[in-house]
């Protein structure tokens, strides 16, 4: 993978975490989503790849831009051939509401290194690199947690599980409440809660739960950054979402999957830029004719995490409108 890409990718996440966080608090989440949406398509055209997108906002029928297929980037001769996984923004309902933790997102890979995961759900339990080779989905809760602590050299009853706060993952809440850990429920934005997981210094220990698919891609690019762990297994809405699996090339719709299975190949660069503030970046910042963000991007080859604070004149730029239309 090219390195340059890195800051590109980063230019990418700004343009939609700017574009969606005028939208903070309006309650008007579609809104937000597709002027993040429109804003990360109209930057990657500036972006030197030829890029096929595997994870986007849904299939050519449902979404009309970064559509799943769709391809992006300059496609100028020689340019690189990549994989890309978009969240442009990752925390709709959480713009809409002005609350913490939005995200705009992206990972890029080497063709064919990310899995496709359909637009459903997908299991997940992801920790930080104490824990690589411990987590295993097809044991019990309380039997990851207790090699959770293990690797961890702390009680169980010290683990901090971020879940998701949905009826399906109630069982799972009820039994890591049994096994003595304590818990942080989150109304939305599990990638979020998978890069705190990543991250040592984050009062977050491990995230567990069903959340979405795509989410779960995003997810892995990251910790693979972070050198970190991380398995998902699908969990289907329908028997349609199931045969869509199938027919995205999934021999075993059922299988667990390892890290290197949903993000894999030699370099995966994950990018985010903060649409609210969070715990891991902060949120845009506008200040009358400008505005200011915080981003991460990083590479897996490497292992830099860099943070970029960016001040972008908006009234130079074409891309990073001033106002909203209906301002
Ligand atoms: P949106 O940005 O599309 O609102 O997704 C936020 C999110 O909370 C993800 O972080 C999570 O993986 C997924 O939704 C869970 O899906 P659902 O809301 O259907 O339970």
């Amino acid at each position: 993978m090219l390195r340059y890409l890195s800051l590109e990718m980063v230019r990418v996440t700004e343009a939609a975490a700017v574009a969606a966080a005028r939208f903070m608090g309006r309650g008007d989440k579609e809104g937000a989503d597709a002027a993040a949406v429109g804003a990360m398509r109209a930057e990657f055209r500036y972006v030197d790849i030829a890029g096929r997108v595997v994870i986007g906002e849904g299939e050519i029928d449902e979404a009309p831009m970064l559509y799943i297929g769709e391809q992006v980037g300059s496609g100028a001769p020689g340019a690189q051939q990549v994989d890309i996984a978009v969240d442009p923004l990752e925390g709709t309902t959480i713009t809409a509401a002005g609350g913490a933790n939005a995200l705009a997102c992206l990972a890029i890979g080497d063709r064919d290194s990310m899995l496709h995961a359909p637009d459903t759900y997908m299991a997940k339990i992801a920790a930080g690199r104490e824990c690589k080779g411990a987590l295993d989905l097809r044991l019990s809760a309380t039997e990851n947690l207790g090699r959770i602590a293990e690797c961890k050299r702390m009680p169980v009853s010290e683990l901090t599980v971020c879940i998701l706060d949905r009826p399906r993952n109630a069982a799972l809440v009820a039994e890591v409440r049994k096994a003595g850990a304590r818990i942080r429920m989150i109304r939305d934005g599990d990638v979020s809660a998978a890069l705190a997981a990543g991250n040592p210094a984050s009062p977050v220990d491990v995230l567990m739960g069903i959340g979405g698919a795509p989410e779960g891609v995003l997810a892995a690019a990251a910790l693979r950054c972070l050198d970190g762990e991380m398995q998902g297994q699908l969990r289907y809405r329908s028997d349609a979402d199931r045969e869509r699996a199938i027919g995205m090339g999934l021999d075993d719709p059922d299988r667990v999957f390892g890290l290197t299975d949903l993000a894999g190949g030699d370099d995966v660069i994950f990018a985010a830029t903060g649409v609210t503030d969070g715990d891991f970046l902060k949120g845009v910042r506008f200040s009358g004719d400008g505005a200011r963000s915080h981003s991460v991007v990083m590479r897996s080859h490497t292992g830099t995490v860099r943070y970029i604070t960016a001040y972008h004149d908006l009234r130079r730029k074409h891309d990073f409108p001033l106002h909203n239309d209906d301002d």
